[in-house]
């Protein structure tokens, strides 16, 4: 059987050797698609029974195309990239690697934010993070990480997400919230890990982010959508206090630039997963995935049942 890689962003080396080996040993064959084109996805998935992907867009058109696909892993968290129910209509499997790669998300967070109040290293006087408080917006994989390294910066660590019960966000350490005002009026930085979905897509906006306290940090390391960028737009107009980091390039990149200059930066390119250590748990966790599924039907991270 023929488990495609098909990633527009690269796995690094170590990562692609070891899905190799995973999908050989199993006695399947691999193909390594990297930095392809649409028609070369297209190509490719005609004889695939297995596709594992990163953020690359599988629609019901590449499903179409690929009369043989039993299983799709994502190896990442996100899966608004997948067409789950054209999945479902296909008969197509689809999993996502929870976990894997969210150290690494976490970690590029305070990268970003410490290069945020050290003035993107330009040599004038910055700020700290000790003492200050940090929301985060969603309490899953991404979010823990997240406060488990805010520990480390001595900060007032608050969190809300309506699906983890407050004893668990407790038990870290963390307030549990109940309202995405408190998230937004009480602290200095909010970190963003809600997933892209018709009820977050455009949620975070004007309102919410006039509600920071002075000096105020919008942190996304989610998905762009999730922002109503004319509405930042129109905050960081009126508020020349407040920043925002994101690594995500957003839809408006060049506005935002153009006007905001020191105060907001971009990742070229979505990174938070771009380690040598996230590529590999993601990608060694999704050949895992893969075969296992083809082998006996293993589906323990389906996401379109
Ligand atoms: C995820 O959803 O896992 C992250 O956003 C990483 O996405 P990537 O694999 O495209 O880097």
């Amino acid at each position: 059987m023929k488990v495609l890689v098909f990633t527009e962003k690269p796995f690094a080396e170590a990562a692609v050797k070891a899905i190799a080996n995973v999908v050989n040993a199993s006695g399947n064959e691999l193909e390594l698609v990297e930095r392809g084109t649409r028609e070369d996805l297209l190509n490719a998935v005609k004889d695939a029974e297995g596709l594992i992907v990163r953020s690359d867009v599988i629609d019901a058109e590449v499903m179409e195309h690929a009369p043989k696909l039993k299983v799709i892993v994502r190896a990442g968290a996100g899966y608004d990239n997948i067409d789950l129910k054209a999945a479902t209509e296909h008969g197509i499997c689809v999993m996502n690697t929870p976990g894997q790669n969210s150290n690494a998300v976490a970690e590029l967070v305070f990268g970003m934010v410490v290069m945020m109040c050290r003035n993107q290293y330009n040599g004038t006087s910055g700020s700290e993070l000790k003492g200050k408080s940090l929301g985060i917006y969603a309490f899953g994989q991404v979010g823990r990480n997240v406060a488990r390294i805010a520990k480390g910066f001595d900060m007032k660590i608050e969190a809300l997400d309506v699906f983890v019960p407050d004893a668990v966000i407790e038990a870290e350490g963390v307030k549990p919230l109940h309202s995405v005002d408190e998230l937004f009026s009480q602290n200095d930085f909010v970190s963003l890990h809600i997933p892209a979905t018709p009820e977050t897509k455009g949620s975070i906006g004007y309102d919410l982010v006039m509600k920071m306290p002075k000096n105020g940090v919008l942190i996304n390391t989610a998905r762009k959508e999730v922002i109503d960028e004319a509405g930042l737009i129109k905050a960081l107009e009126e508020r020349p206090d407040l920043r925002y980091v994101s690594d995500i390039k957003p839809a408006t990149a060049e506005e935002f630039e153009k006007k905001f200059a020191s105060r907001v930066f971009f990742t070229p390119k979505k990174m938070g997963a771009q380690t040598a250590e996230a590529n590999f748990n993601a990608g060694v966790a999704a050949a895992e995935q893969v075969i296992a599924y083809l082998k006996d039907g293993w589906n323990k991270f389906q996401v379109n049942k």
